[in-house]
């Protein structure tokens, strides 16, 4: 399993960004969990997430997505998505794209920004290697659920690496 990519400045967060297409179902769902998982974990790690299209740009999450975070205690209320900005690339550690189709677009973007290492498919740094989190858009509660289920997995799995990644790295150059 590749290592994930060395945090660009050690004395800050770690910061993570979730891709999908809309931003309104799976990646703020993911945002939501992942940022959970590395509170639990004790880690700093700041968490946004953004979509590769502009369709939805300021609007909530989809009500579906939203219901189903509240149903197992999380809170979605605050989410407005956002399209991802090219330029976010310099600014992010791990940019973690939902399926494949979002994973080819980020790389596109990456490929001009050298920063093509930093982009993975979510599933992949899970350690659930070409696990694609499928669109609910448009489906129904179960879609929504199933969903959950995949990132509740993930997440804390994700949380353990970035434990393990940080705790590696050294915080400051070392006295003598
Ligand atoms: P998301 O779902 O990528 O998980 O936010 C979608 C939301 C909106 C659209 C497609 C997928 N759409 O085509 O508008």
């Amino acid at each position: 399993m590749p290592e994930l990519p060395p945090p660009r400045d050690p004395s800050g967060p770690y910061r993570v960004c979730l891709v999908c297409l809309g931003n309104i179902c799976r990646s703020p769902m993911a945002e939501v969990v992942l940022r959970a998982a590395v509170a639990e974990a004790g880690l700093d790690v700041a968490v946004d997430s953004a979509g590769t299209g502009d369709w939805h740009i300021g609007d909530p999450m989809y009500a579906r997505a939203r219901a189903e975070l509240t149903r197992r205690g999380y809170d979605g209320s605050a989410h407005r998505a956002r399209q991802f900005d090219p330029s976010w690339l310099a600014g992010r550690d791990l940019v973690l794209a939902m399926d494949a189709s979002n994973l080819a677009s980020l790389r596109r973007l990456a490929a001009r920004a050298g920063a093509v290492d930093r982009v993975r498919l979510f599933g992949d740094a899970a350690g659930m290697p070409g696990t694609e989190v499928p669109d609910p858009y448009g489906g129904d509660e179960a879609h929504f659920a199933r969903v959950l289920d995949m990132l509740e997995a993930a997440a804390p799995r994700i949380a353990e690496r970035l434990s393990a990644l940080l705790s590696d790295e050294p915080k400051s150059s070392p006295s003598r």
